[in-house]
């Protein structure tokens, strides 16, 4: 298994899986099969692709630890800017082909609709953890700072989900179950940490890590 994960060629063919869903709707596209309404197709699509990369990006670290599999940590970035790069053919749609570039319209729009406002919110939270995802960023920012930015993807699927959620109106089935992912993965998350809290203070109370002449 170990080979199969470090292996350049499986970080190859993952890529090009992850590509499969834009090309699907690129194939779509020039061959009419993108129904009545084209732009709805896309921004649905692209809508669901950003939430499961996201979902998928936010399992890896569970993954890893439960099936003792640190190699799976060499996907995580790709996959974080997978999430990122449907959610920019997603916002790009809705700039684009929805609203035309007229900014004074999508500022309207993102006061005025809820689930655009709370979309827009977690592009916002997504653009800092893209820009530093690359090693250069982590040297500068420092483990320990770089980190604590880039827990920031929970908040964003937070975002997503409840995007989602008031999006949707009557049939709320799908977004549960993304809020029910999202949801396990955090507390899966703060159990991992509040443990990892414990143990650390639990070593610093013990005898190991006390002085050598405790002051009477
Ligand atoms: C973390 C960020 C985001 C996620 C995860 C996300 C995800 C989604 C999902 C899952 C849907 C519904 C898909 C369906 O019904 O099958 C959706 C719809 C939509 N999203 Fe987003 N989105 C995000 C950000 C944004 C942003 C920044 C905008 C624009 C400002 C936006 C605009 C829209 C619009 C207009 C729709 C409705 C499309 C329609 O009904 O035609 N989204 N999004």
């Amino acid at each position: 298994m170990r080979a199969l994960l470090t292996s350049k060629w499986t970080k190859v063919a993952v890529f090009f899986i992850c590509l499969i869903p834009l090309g699907a709707l690129v194939w779509r596209g020039f061959n009419h099969g993108l129904g009545a309404n084209p732009v709805e197709f896309i921004q649905l699509t692209t809508g669901d692709w950003t939430l499961r990369f996201l979902v998928i990006t936010l399992s890896i670290t569970p993954f890893r630890k439960m099936l003792n599999l640190p190699d799976l940590i060499r996907f995580r970035r790709m996959l974080g800017l997978f999430a990122f790069s449907y959610l920019c053919i997603h916002f790009l749609t809705y700039l684009f082909l929805d609203q035309s570039f007229d900014f004074a319209a999508i500022w309207k729009d993102i006061a005025k609709r809820p689930f655009i406002t709370v979309g827009f919110l977690g592009f916002l939270l997504l653009l800092p953890l893209a820009i530093t995802s690359t090693a250069g960023w982590i040297r500068r920012l420092g483990g320990k700072r770089w980190q604590m930015l880039h827990r920031a993807i929970y908040f964003a699927a937070v975002a997503g989900v409840i995007h989602y959620y008031w999006k949707v109106k009557s049939d709320v089935r799908m977004p549960l179950f993304y809020g029910a992912l999202v949801g396990i993965l955090l507390l899966w998350r703060l159990r991992d940490w509040f443990f990892k809290r414990r143990s650390a203070t639990g070593a610093k109370l013990s005898p190991q890590h006390a002085p050598a002449n405790p002051a009477p």
